[in-house]
């Protein structure tokens, strides 16, 4: 595997379930794969859970790890071509990127939609760079418009927790103050139609994703009629995918907010969340402490996924 973005760089979700269980029973059972190896991850944007798992995952993996955060520490970084650089930006992307790739044998790369220019980040274009300019092979630990990682452990989590073959899995948006990507929505519809889930999606309206992650679920405006007899519940929240509101926030309803209440109606549905999570907003106390939720197990379970991904492109180098 040379790049890691979407369910079908991974092939059969089923195998690669397989895989994460064994690796799950004995995680340092490939730890001679990445002996002298060397994992660049490269954070443009904040992280906990993706910074620490995938730290764990490689070194699961017997992996050297060099960890850079380009905001803290390295040259400002000018990401457009064709701009004179006469302001605090010191390097370009172009040169530092095939700098980057002479220390390491794989690169992994957090870098969050911008909101300036839908285009750009619709087409990944920061990523997509280092996938043309590092000579490596290069995973998202979240980009403009994935976290595949994320959805890989989502998945995971549900294959352990369900009781019925065909689970009713609802993503439904939920408030938030400030402007979010849509990268963890993204994934999860993709990952979750191309699983062979029941998949609902429910958001205010303005709030659609692009079609093109959520082909295969069913849409809707109405989140009670969402929720009815759902078996896993996935609140998360993102601003604004269509034109002219991108990247914009248009509600912070708090009808959306998963409380008991909205939880009752489900099939006694477990709760999910990528983490980190406003409580208040996106879910209330009592949801997220009780027994049906899973935003531990979700957020264990992302080394898991990493540690799956990255031996499967160490075992391609
Ligand atoms: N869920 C997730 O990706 O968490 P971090 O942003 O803390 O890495």
């Amino acid at each position: 595997m040379k790049q890691f973005f979407s369910p079908a760089d991974l092939g059969d979700l089923h195998k690669a379930f397989q895989e994460a269980l064994e690796i799950k029973n004995n995680r340092y059972s490939h730890v001679e794969l990445g002996r002298n190896k060397t994992l660049l991850l490269i954070f443009f944007n904040n992280s906990l859970r993706t910074r620490l798992s995938t730290q764990k995952a490689a070194m699961n993996l017997g992996m050297n790890v060099i960890v850079l955060d380009v905001n803290q520490g390295a040259w400002k970084l000018e990401t457009q071509r064709g701009v004179i650089m006469d302001g605090d930006k010191s390097e370009h992307l172009l040169e530092a990127i095939p700098v980057m790739g002479c220390y390491c044998d794989l690169i992994g790369v957090r870098s969050f939609a911008q909101f300036q220019n839908k285009a750009d980040d619709y087409s990944e274009a920061i990523i997509n760079q280092f996938i043309k300019y590092s000579g490596r092979p290069v995973f998202s630990m979240e980009s403009a418009t994935v976290h595949p990682l994320q959805a890989f452990a989502d998945y995971i989590t549900i294959e352990e927790h369900k009781t019925v073959e065909r689970p009713r899995v609802v993503l439904t948006w939920a408030p938030h103050p400030k402007a979010l990507p849509q990268a963890v929505p993204n994934s999860f519809a993709q990952w979750m139609v191309a699983a062979g889930y029941e998949v609902v999606v429910a958001n205010p309206e303005g709030y659609d994703l692009d079609p093109q992650f959520t082909a295969g679920a069913t849409l809707t405006h109405d989140q009670d009629e969402a929720l009815r007899g759902a078996h896993f519940v996935y609140a998360k929240n993102w601003s604004a995918y269509d034109d002219p509101n991108y990247g914009k926030v248009l509600s912070k309803d708090m009808n959306w907010t998963v409380s008991a209440e909205k939880m009752a109606l489900t099939d006694n549905a477990f709760f999910m969340h990528c983490l980190p999570v406003r409580r208040g907003m996106i879910v209330t106390d009592d949801v997220i402490e009780g027994p049906r939720s899973l935003v531990i197990p979700e957020a264990a379970n992302r080394e898991i996924s990493a540690t799956v991904v990255i031996k499967r492109m160490l075992e391609s180098l």
